[in-house]
């Protein structure tokens, strides 16, 4: 399986590495980040994180990826598709994480969108979900730039989530 590395305008998207772990780890220890998760994680958990990641590329050929600004070469987030068990049936979600001193400048969504197209057109997966709690809207208007919609509410991972939910031909928005 070959694993994408993906440039847009402004970032280049390639598989995570163990060498990420001190950038992934900070991202993941801050609690205002991680408030959707109502925990932070410690170094260690990050690196089982990285670890089950590297195992998904291998097993599935995607996972959460890193999110590199090209012109420095600063770890920006992580932004992908994986493999998520809801009641009994694997759904693809895609999901993100931004580093919050970099918010609101449209990485995530730039990320996001070149994501979905690769999994869509490169890896030919089918529909594409994002499960994202009501008051997280940052994540929300992700979901919805990016062209998913809201299929339904459901109970996932414990807290009540919007079910968004998009097929390549719903896509409205281009990578540009
Ligand atoms: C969700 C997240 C990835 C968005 O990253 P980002 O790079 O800031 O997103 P973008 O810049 O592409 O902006 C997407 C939208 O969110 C909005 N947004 C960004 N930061 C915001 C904030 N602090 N408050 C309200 N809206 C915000 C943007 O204005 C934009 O919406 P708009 O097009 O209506 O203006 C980031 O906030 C994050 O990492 N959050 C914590 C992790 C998380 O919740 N992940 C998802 C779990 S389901």
């Amino acid at each position: 399986m070959t694993l994408p590395v993906l440039t847009t305008a402004r970032l280049t998207i390639r598989p995570l590495r163990l060498d990420d772990l001190d950038a992934f780890a900070a991202i993941f220890a801050d609690a205002e980040t991680m408030a959707a998760s109502r925990r932070t994680y410690s170094r260690e958990e990050s690196r089982g994180w990285i670890e089950r990641s590297l195992m998904r590329y291998e097993r599935d050929g995607f996972a959460l990826f890193a999110v590199v600004r090209t012109v420095d070469g600063r770890y920006v987030g992580d932004c992908g598709p994986s493999v998520q068990a809801v009641d009994g049936v694997d759904e693809v979600e895609i999901g993100w994480h931004i580093r919050r001193d970099l918010w609101g400048r449209g990485y995530a969504t730039e990320a996001a969108l070149a994501l979905r197209d690769w999994a869509f057109d490169d890896r030919g997966l089918g529909p594409l979900t994002a499960f994202v709690e009501p008051s997280n809207v940052p994540s929300c208007r992700v979901a919805e730039k990016i062209g998913t919609r809201v299929e339904r509410d459901a109970v996932v991972f414990g807290f009540l989530h919007h079910v968004y939910a998009m097929a390549p031909g719903d896509r409205v928005m281009d990578r540009g």
